[in-house]
């Protein structure tokens, strides 16, 4: 008989859901703290699995009690949200997915599950994979952006990154994929509000990313908090059963995310904890997170008859083949076992200050304002996000220690060792106090350059961080107006840094500061990737997965919009348009400048028809007419024209780099098979359908950008 049958036969009720129930824990100076319990309910086995414990030692003598001393020694599974690194952290994930660059996304996620496992973890919740159209809703900060193929991607390599070849790997985490599903379309980008949305909508904008998660073999799921269509999450049956466990063939563990069991009581739509814990598990839901509803309620809903212990069994049956694919059960300690060694820890933080500095989008740079090269003779340096080294770890920061990142003056000081350095705060991130904006801007007087810090506190977005004025908080703009009139009278650049989980709403910054830099937060070495940029030696390679809104009532504004049977039209006032502000995002999905200038040219296709089973090859000349080596993302839209249905004006095919020093030309080779041409039809069924599509090859999602070419679908 196997382990885990062998472990179910003996196995009292108690211990079975123990094993379906998940609990935070931290660690005091007196010893451990398991929430609302305490360290005797892992040793009589009715709690199974921590959340949020940190460092080898603690979660080590967790481990102990569990496997030393409880009757039947099932290990625990202790997770954490280890979302962009653990105590090294990389950019947010809506600035990695600026880096544009599966390689460096599964990259990350490998060295943050090494230092994780190197704490003794044996899984984090990550990654999110919800695309987010509306930058209100503050969890955009956690996600891959506007675009679905690209949280395809970012879902692939996120999973293999974590996870490793083998998962059992002492340096392995299992991976969970959050929040099944369509958290991001929550009403009115309010936090945790009800979702509703089509099942087209659902099928080809939601699911994919979890479906490509499934693929890669992602051991965990996530159900997100929210209803969708009027069903919460948590007991989706349709979407949890017989999608992903039916359809999809997938048998890993569910996780319900924290206390959401408990709370479908708070949707209305169970009376108590008992009724809530049966609609969990008749989805499927394995690990009840923080509600003690499967603990508490499922004894009484099994008396009841309301479930039955074959349910049961199948979740506990998950959950101890997950504690065996990660190799818990055959050595516990395997994680952590073994502290990282120097260099493999200098390594990490030197990857963190390259794709941080990669991850900077550079919205705007007039009469070459950067790169500061030669370097400024004085630099004045304001702003409340200038001297910030905790909130450059972005709103989730793992094990972390908050003064730990390089803050952006002293990575400015370290980078710029001839520079004579002024700074000032000016304003605080989110006061109404303007007393300190006179001073502040006086200093710009002497400066050759004068550099803003501004944005968001990390916590003003992540979770529940949702946000109605997505603008520069306090007086911020106030503090920018008076740098910038001042420093103008001089003639002096002002370059604007934003710090910020979501675009920010920035009409007047956009026209006025003479650069601007979205920075997203960067990470452990946030100041060392800022002045990386700032004095020319990386050129900004970030790219905004998310347009960037001209005012809040775009919103949502994403660039795979579909056509209106009225295109805006500025001769004809009935046409789609809105009488007080452009159609077009402020910065489209995409945009990011560099040092480079890059010109586009002799777009060509391998055939110009294409049957289902085919791949149609693309290539371009791209060359770079600018002063300095840069490299280039080159982006692959296509457009189907007449279909059964309406199709989005420009969807995303795939993306390619190409690094050219200043002067040159090269070629940029991409592929686009026919299959993936295949849509929904009227009936969701998926159709690949004779006639023209445009193939649309550029440099970001503004159509007036990209070069066009046709194709026949045969
Ligand atoms: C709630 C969040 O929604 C989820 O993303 C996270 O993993 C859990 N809390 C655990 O911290």
């Amino acid at each position: 008989m196997s382990r885990i049958e062998d472990l179910l036969e003996r196995m009292t009720l108690a211990e079975k859901l123990g094993q379906l129930t998940m609990t935070a824990s931290g660690y005091a100076v007196t010893g451990p703290v398991i929430a609302g319990d305490s360290t005797e309910s892992i040793r009589d086995g009715t709690i199974g699995n921590l959340l949020n414990m940190i460092g080898a030692g603690p979660v080590h003598e967790m481990q102990r009690i569990a496997v030393e001393q409880s009757r039947l020694g099932i290990p625990l599974l202790i997770g954490l949200d280890i979302i962009h690194g653990h105590r090294t952290l990389f950019p947010i994930p809506l600035g990695e997915t600026a880096v544009f660059d599966p390689a460096t996304w599964e990259r990350t996620a490998r060295e943050a599950a090494r230092e994780a496992a190197a704490d003794g973890l044996a899984m984090t919740f990550a990654p999110m994979l919800d695309v987010s159209r509306d930058l209100r809703w503050g969890r955009t900060a956690e996600g891959p952006g506007e675009d679905t193929l690209i949280g395809v991607l970012m879902a692939h390599a996120k999973v293999r990154g974590f996870q490793g070849d083998d998962p059992s790997a002492p340096d392995a985490l299992a991976a969970c994929a959050k929040h099944f599903c369509a958290y991001g379309p929550v009403m009115g980008g309010r936090e945790y509000a009800a979702v509703d949305i089509s099942e087209r909508t659902l099928r080809e904008v939601h699911l994919p990313p979890f479906e490509a998660a499934v693929k890669a073999g992602v051991e965990t799921i996530m159900p997100a908090f929210t209803d969708l269509n009027g069903i919460p999450m948590t007991m989706h049956i349709p979407l949890l059963r017989d999608y992903l466990r039916g359809d999809l063939g997938w048998d890993g563990v569910l996780v319900s995310d924290y206390n959401a069991i408990g709370e479908l009581i708070k949707h209305g739509v169970a009376a108590d904890l008992v009724e809530a814990a049966t609609l969990s598990l008749k989805a499927g839901v394995d690990i009840d997170m923080m509600a003690g509803a499967y603990r508490h309620g499922l004894p009484i809903a099994l008396e009841r008859g309301l479930v039955t212990i074959d349910e049961i069994d199948t979740c506990v049956r998950r959950v101890l083949r997950l504690k065996e694919r990660l190799g818990l059960f055959d050595d516990p300690y395997r994680r952590g076992r073994k502290a990282e060694k120097a260099d493999a820890i200098r390594q990490r933080r030197e990857l963190a200050r390259d794709v941080g500095a990669r991850s900077i989008t550079m919205l705007r740079n007039q009469n070459g304002a950067l790169p500061l090269d030669p370097p400024p003779r004085r630099l004045c340096v304001l702003g409340p996000l200038a001297d910030a080294a905790a909130e450059m770890r972005g709103p989730w920061f793992a094990a972390s220690e908050p003064d730990d990142p390089v803050s952006v003056l002293a990575g400015l000081r370290d980078g710029f060792p001839g520079t004579g350095i002024v700074h000032a705060t000016g304003a605080a991130i989110d006061d109404t106090d303007e007393t300190g904006i006179g001073d502040a801007v006086a200093l710009c007087d002497d400066a050759d350059a004068v550099i803003l810090c501004l944005g968001e506190r990390a916590n003003m977005s992540g979770e529940a961080a949702s946000r109605a004025y997505p603008e520069l908080p306090g007086r911020q703009e106030a503090l920018a107006r008076a740098a910038i009139a001042r420093a103008r009278a001089r003639g002096t650049p002002v370059i604007a840094i934003l710090f910020s989980g979501r675009p920010l709403v920035i009409p007047w910054l956009a026209d006025n500061a003479d650069a601007i830099l979205a920075a997203w937060f960067p990470g452990s070495q946030a100041g060392h990737a800022v002045a990386d940029v700032l004095a020319g030696r990386v050129s900004p390679g970030g790219r905004t997965p998310i347009s960037w809104p001209r005012a809040l009532g775009q919103v949502p504004v994403f660039y795979g919009q579909r056509p209106s049977g009225r295109p805006m039209d500025p001769k004809d006032p009935y046409t789609s348009r809105y009488l007080d502000v452009a159609n077009d995002p402020l910065y489209p999905f995409g945009h990011g400048l560099g040092y480079g200038r890059f010109t586009y040219a002799n777009l060509r296709l391998s055939t110009d028809t294409l049957r289902e089973c085919d791949v149609v090859q693309i290539g371009v000349d791209v060359s770079n007419e600018g002063e300095r080596e840069a490299e280039e993302t080159v982006f692959l839209f296509t457009r189907d024209k007449v279909a059964c249905v309406t199709r989005p004006l420009l969807e995303l095919r795939g993306f390619a780099k190409i690094r050219l020093d200043a002067g040159r030309t090269g070629t940029v080779e991409m592929s686009l098979a026919g299959s993936e041409l295949r849509f929904l039809d009227a009936g969701l069924r998926g159709v690949f359908e004779p006639g023209d599509v445009e193939v649309l090859v550029g440099p970001c999602a503004d159509r007036a950008q990209l070069l066009g070419a046709s194709l026949r679908q045969i």
